[in-house]
């Protein structure tokens, strides 16, 4: 098997990775019925806290996903040996971009760009897409956390389009399940099946599997 791996990058803090690794790993799992790795190369570990507070709630054999760590250079070689066994492996990475995410990226067949849809935020962008450009990697900028008024997305939009970066057409809102979700260890489609944000994420998915097969 050679899974493939999938970098969630984005230089800026808080733009939604870890939110988003979580929920690509456990819709990619139920989905593919495949066995899919989470990779955490952020030293602050969220996506570790979240596995865990995930254990508690539904067994430590019952996650539906394989959860390692990696730092530095060493992210690259287990994200390689992970997709040995796995059919996707999912990399959550820490904010700085250049010298801490570049290892992911570097083996990443894909990278997903959390951004919300503001000016600053695309801003903080560049450095992230221009690594994945430089590795040959496609990047999918993912607009989060957007607001119900669509004056400044759609704004956004003709911002990112100009810059010449690829986004996905399915978006996340902002929307209190993610992080109440997030802080009981599950998903929006487990904690929610029937919520916005669940139908959200699972557009994202289904989007997401047709461009990367
Ligand atoms: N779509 C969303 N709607 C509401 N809150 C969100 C959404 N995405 C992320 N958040 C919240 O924003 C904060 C930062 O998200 P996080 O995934 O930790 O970002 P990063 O890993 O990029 O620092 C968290 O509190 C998270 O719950
Ligand atoms: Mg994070």
């Amino acid at each position: 098997m050679s899974g493939r791996i999938l970098t969630v990058a984005q230089q800026k803090g808080g733009s939604g990775k870890t939110t988003l690794a979580a929920h690509i790993a456990v819709a990619l799992a139920r989905q593919s019925g495949e066995p899919v790795a989470i990779l955490d190369v952020d030293p602050q570990g969220s996506l570790g806290t979240w596995f865990e507070a995930r254990e508690d709630k539904l067994g430590e054999d019952n996650t539906g996903l394989e959860f390692r760590t990696a730092s530095g250079w060493g992210a690259r070689r287990e994200a390689r040996s992970l997709a040995k066994s796995h059919g996707y492996v999912v990399i959550d990475t820490p904010p700085k971009t250049d010298s801490d995410a570049k290892p992911a990226i570097d083996a990443a067949d894909f990278v997903l760009v959390p951004i919300q849809p503001t000016p600053v935020d695309l801003w903080a962008t560049s450095q992230t897409i221009d690594l994945a450009a430089r590795e040959d990697t496609p990047a999918f900028l993912v607009l989060n956390r957007v607001p119900p008024r669509a004056s400044l997305t759609s704004e956004m939009s003709e911002a990112i389009a100009s810059a010449g970066y690829e986004s996905l057409a399915a978006r996340l809102g902002n929307r209190t399940v993610f992080a109440s979700a997030m802080g009981r260890g599950l998903s929006v489609e487990e904690e929610a099946p029937s919520s916005k944000a669940a139908l959200e994420i699972s557009a994202l998915i289904k989007e997401l599997v047709a461009r990367i097969g």
